[in-house]
């Protein structure tokens, strides 16, 4: 009696295994894979990284054209801008490949135009990643709550905050009088560091633990002047 019931045990127990795990435990294992569990984080940080070395590139751009045009200041800051674009790029790069995904860059075509130009497109392009982009990023992910991903965007968007400000400072009076506000900004002291965690961006030798990522100071880079 005791073996029958066993043996009845052991059937009603497999075919209960069975509908648990019906293709066995590799059902498991798929299940569990980064591209069914993260399917929108993995399509956003690649949106995010193809972004962010776009802005990089333009950057390295808008550097060469203002030492050109000998602008020295602003070329230190777009060289430190274009730093940190590359950091973040970089953030999204190793994060889709724990997530299992290789990034490949298609280069595009990237347009640079005068300084003053350059300086305006800068200003839109980081406003619309602050109230467009970022915001809509962050949306499209937060149900699949990939924390690595979340505080990765949240970092990028920060960043840009901190370059929109910068440039919008300097944008805000170039239409009229881009000559004098050049005068003023080749005449201050710059120190630019970037944070090479987050990509934080600023303007002179840093005191306190990066205000992004809260990193210790060490973290933060010096960016030596465009040769
Ligand atoms: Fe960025
Ligand atoms: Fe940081």
């Amino acid at each position: 009696m005791i073996t029958k019931l066993s043996r009845r045990d052991f059937l009603f127990f497999s075919a209960l295994g069975s509908l648990v795990y019906p293709f066995g435990r590799n059902a498991l294992a798929v299940d569990t894979h980064p591209a069914i569990l993260y399917p929108n984080t993995i399509s956003i940080l690649k949106q995010a990284f193809k972004s962010e070395m776009i802005a990089h590139k333009h950057y390295v751009g808008y550097t060469q054209r203002a030492k050109v045009e000998k602008y020295p200041n602003i070329a230190y800051m777009f060289k430190a801008f274009s730093i940190s674009e590359k950091i973040h790029a970089d953030n999204y790069s190793r994060l889709l490949d724990k997530l299992g995904k290789k990034t490949i860059y298609i280069p595009l075509l990237i347009n640079v135009d005068d300084t003053k130009s350059n300086l305006t497109n800068a200003t839109q392009k980081e406003l619309e990643k602050i109230k467009i982009t970022y915001p809509l990023f962050l949306k499209k992910i937060e149900t699949e709550r990939c924390d690595d991903a979340i505080k990765n965007l949240m970092y990028s968007w920060k960043s840009h905050r901190q370059h929109e400000k910068k440039i919008k400072k300097i944008h805000k009076y170039t239409a009229y009088f881009f000559g004098s506000v050049v005068k003023e900004i080749e005449g201050m002291s710059l120190d630019m560091h970037v944070c090479e965690v987050c990509g934080s961006t600023i303007d002179e030798a840093p005191v306190l633990p990066c205000d992004i990522c809260n990193r210790a100071l060490s973290h933060y880079r010096k960016i030596d002047r465009p040769t």
